[in-house]
């Protein structure tokens, strides 16, 4: 009853859905982070350049109110000595324009009055200021300026001029223009990137989910076959027995053997269930500080008689002062079914043995038989569920075990954080390797 080996292999539809949203919200929040730090840079630059500029203007600013101190001097004086100011190179994309009291033109660069009116520039800053903040006006053919306003002191007489300043900002404005769509090509080519990184750390993330579904769906498969034949069997004998009127005697065999095969299959449900528990660690470990020597004394002393009625001698090693951290019907548990296999496999006349030592820092207890041991490729697959199967019908339903025993073992080592190893070195028998974490002696608590 084994399914085609393909099976389980292919993505369920849901958890490729789930891949999906995962790529799209991982690519969504990594290129909004990157596109967020791109915005917040630009932005930072944008304004960077705008206060080097208004810094610059409320130079130049500084610089005509010492120049205008003298007034009135002669405008013609003034006219020269600003323009000669002016055309220095540094200053080719500096305009001005003064305007006195009365709002009559003293001086005005040529470009002033063809892109700039003068109602484009703001209320001039007071006499006092000294930071100015500039404002962006664009002027025709797609020219761009910031520009400043200010008043400045007119020498002697009481009104004072205003100074009208832009700078040309026409190519920093098409120099970040084409930064920004070279920004949003990059972004686009991230966005594909981010949809990519996106898809591959879902695939990550949605792996282990698609391996424990897969377990899963093959768990409830093997549930469905493992309690089919019982059930059948149950159904048959009861059927058989119903079929015509017999002895009382006859049917109390009929119900005896139900019964047991409805232990029996009580049984196979308690195993299967504390296994699918063990498995997403649902299961509360009532744990305290243990004597491991003592612990495992006490049930070599319960499984001494049923050893010694096979004759099998049941010999222990055990080291003093081992403690560990056990949940101790758990821990009885495990080792019960550890003894009981070796005392189901151990030919009469042969022995077992139960060893407790220190690996470092854990606990390592062993149990081994000089039984018939465990061929290598049956040794690969002890915890299968279908292996398990196959050992169930290997025994025969009635007589052997349920295949439950090493499974149920590492359920328990790992609710414990611990973790089990078979071994069968050919002709030696089978040993079962436990290793928990050891307590400190002094943390004891009997
Ligand atoms: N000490 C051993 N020597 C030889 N074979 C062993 C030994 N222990 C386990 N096995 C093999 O491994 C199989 C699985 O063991 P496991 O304890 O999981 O199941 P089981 O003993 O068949 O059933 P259960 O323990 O549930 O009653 C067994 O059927 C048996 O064939
Ligand atoms: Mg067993």
């Amino acid at each position: 009853m084994r399914r085609p080996a393909g099976a389980g292999a292919r993505t369920p539809r849901h958890l490729r859905l789930l891949a999906l949203r995962l790529t799209l919200f991982y690519g969504a929040v990594i290129f909004l982070l990157v596109a967020g730090t791109s915005a917040l840079l630009y932005g930072s630059l944008v304004s960077r350049l705008n206060q080097e500029d208004d810094q610059f203007l409320g130079h130049e600013v500084r610089l005509l109110r010492t120049l205008l101190q003298p007034w009135p001097a002669g405008a013609a004086e003034l006219r020269q000595e600003a323009l000669s100011e002016w055309n220095h190179s540094q200053y080719a994309r500096l305009d001005i324009r003064i305007l006195d009291a009365a709002g009559t033109t003293v001086l005005a660069g040529a470009g002033m009055q063809r892109e700039l009116p003068r109602r484009r520039f703001p209320l001039p800053a007071g006499m006092a200021a000294t930071a100015i903040p500039g404002r962006d006006v664009k002027g025709p053919g797609h020219r761009h300026f910031r520009v400043v306003s200010a008043l400045a002191p007119a020498g002697a007489a009481r009104a004072a001029f205003t100074l009208q300043i832009a700078l040309d900002r026409t190519r920093e404005e098409q120099a970040l223009a084409a930064y920004q769509g070279d920004m949003a090509i990059a972004l686009g080519l991230f966005f594909v990137l981010a949809l990519g990184a996106g898809y591959w750390i879902a695939r990550q993330g949605v792996r282990p989910v698609e391996a424990s579904f897969a377990r899963l769906s093959r768990f409830s498969a093997d549930l469905a076959h493992e309690l089919r034949t019982p059930v059948n069997n149950l159904r048959g004998e009861i059927e058989v027995a119903l079929a015509h009127p017999r002895a009382a005697a006859d049917y109390r065999t009929t119900m005896e053997s139900a019964l047991e095969e409805a232990t029996r299959l009580g049984k196979l449900v308690d195993g299967l269930l504390f296994l699918a528990r063990a498995e997403n660690a649902q299961i509360a470990l009532t744990a305290e500080v243990t004597d491991v020597r003592a612990e495992l004394e006490r049930i070599g002393e319960f499984y001494r008689a049923a050893a010694e009625q096979r004759e099998i001698r049941l010999e222990t090693a055990l080291a003093e002062g081992l403690r560990a951290r056990l949940d101790r019907a758990l821990f009885q548990r495990a080792i019960g079914n550890l003894l009981e296999n070796a005392l189901r496999h151990t030919p009469a006349g042969g022995s077992i043995r139960v060893a407790a030592s220190r690996d470092r820092d854990r606990v390592r207890v062993q149990v081994s038989d000089s039984g018939p041991g465990l061929a290598p490729e049956r040794l690969a697959h002890l915890f299968d569920l279908e292996a398990r199967g196959e050992s169930r019908e290997a025994g025969g339903w009635r007589t052997g075990g349920l295949g439950l025993g090493l499974s149920i073992v590492r359920g328990i080592m790992r609710l414990h954080g611990g973790e089990v190893e078979v071994a069968s070195p050919p002709g030696q028998g089978v040993t079962v390797t436990l290793r928990m974490a050891a307590e400190a002696a002094s943390a004891a608590a009997g």
